[in-house]
């Protein structure tokens, strides 16, 4: 048996989005190959080994009495939790953590650090890819020298750089989307069409952050490319975001109300092929390993531009990644071993 810590929760704006991801995660894995530890930690950033049902993960009910608290030992070598249970602590081994963390302290390479420390080999992405594809901004600056397409953008350090927002917005055309520079789930974005509505955009922007990106909007349509490996790459089928006028915003990303993803998406063999590859160019620019989600849109003359990586893409029964790969004939199960394989290496 491989003990596999699933890591969840976390101080996030997607706290509640990683709660439904580790379910699925959790549900997925092979129990006749894994033993799986529970860690959740709250919104406050305490950290539980939680005893209780997958099924209070999911409706974030976690019962006090089932949650132990537990530390990271910086303990290189041993690959061990601490946890505190009737004013005793216990050593419990783990072989793997898998981080299923959505957004800031979890997908951007503090949570890989901190088990990096400990000694503790984790699935995914390691800390330098995790912080990199977390910024917007500076994944683009990456993938563009390497040659990918980028959307225009200008980073906005502090709220009182309006007038440079301002001039790119000018500078660029209507509509611009202005985004806060880590975060996900379309928190905090707007689509902006009037420099009058730079401003509240802007500050919707800086509630989720401490900065902001401000990108061109690119005319066409969003593709995804699931990413499984290291050495050797493993891609999904491409998926198709088809939207109804606006963007793919928190509502619509769950509740596809007007929004529609089609898997495979309806794209000639050399148009698929080309976002693959782009996928998987962005990937390696990027230094990413174990597994990602590549987002990229794809234009009307067939130009392929970068959006981002997720490391840690939702990994619902319902969410892109796993629908990518079980298009491309991973069950959710399998896609879970080939990514603790890689992370066994
Ligand atoms: N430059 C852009 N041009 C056109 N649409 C965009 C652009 N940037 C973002 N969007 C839209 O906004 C959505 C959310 O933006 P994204 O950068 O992917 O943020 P998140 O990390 O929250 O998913 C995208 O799925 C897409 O619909
Ligand atoms: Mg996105």
């Amino acid at each position: 048996m491989i003990d596999i810590a699933v890591f969840f929760g976390g101080c996030s704006s997607e706290y509640g989005v990683s709660l439904q991801s580790a379910c699925g995660v959790i549900n997925a894995l092979d129990k006749r190959k894994y033993n799986v530890l529970k860690i959740w930690i709250t919104r406050e950033g305490k950290w539980f080994l939680y005893q209780g049902d997958t099924d209070e993960i999911a409706a974030d009910s976690r019962n006090e009495k089932l949650s132990f608290p537990v530390i990271l030992p910086q303990n290189k070598g041993k690959k061990k939790i601490l946890v505190l249970k009737d004013g005793k602590h216990e050593e419990i081994k783990i072989d793997l953590a898998f981080p299923v963390m959505h957004g800031k302290n979890g997908e951007d390479g503090t949570l890989q650090g901190l088990l990096q420390l400990a000694g503790i080999p984790a699935a995914g992405c390691g800390t330098l890819s995790s912080a990199l594809c977390m910024d917007k901004y500076r994944a683009h600056k990456i993938a563009a020298a390497e040659g990918i397409a980028v959307p225009k953008t200008v980073l906005i350090s502090s709220i009182e750089e309006t007038k440079k927002a301002e001039r790119f917005a000018a500078e660029t055309g209507f509509p611009v989307f202005v985004k806060p520079l880590r975060a996900g789930s379309s928190f905090g974005i707007s689509k902006v069409f009037s420099p009058e509505q730079l401003f509240s955009s802007l500050q919707s922007a800086f509630s989720f952050d401490s900065a902001a990106v401000i990108e061109e909007n690119i005319d066409g349509f969003e593709a995804g490319c699931a990413v499984v490996g290291s050495r050797r790459l493993i891609f999904g089928a491409v998926d198709m975001i088809t939207l109804c006028g606006g963007f793919f915003d928190y509502n619509e990303k769950y509740t596809l109300g007007t929004a529609k993803i089609t898997v495979p998406a309806p794209l000639d063999d050399e148009t698929a092929e080309a976002v693959r590859q782009t996928a998987g160019r962005i990937y390696r620019a990027l230094d990413c390993e174990g597994f990602a989600r590549v987002d990229m849109f794809v234009k009307k003359d067939g130009g392929i531009v970068f959006n981002e990586v997720n490391t840690i893409p939702g990994f619902t029964p319902h969410s892109r990644f796993p629908k990518m790969m079980e298009a491309a004939g991973y069950s959710m199960t399998e896609t879970l071993d080939l990514i603790i394989k890689e992370a066994l290496k």
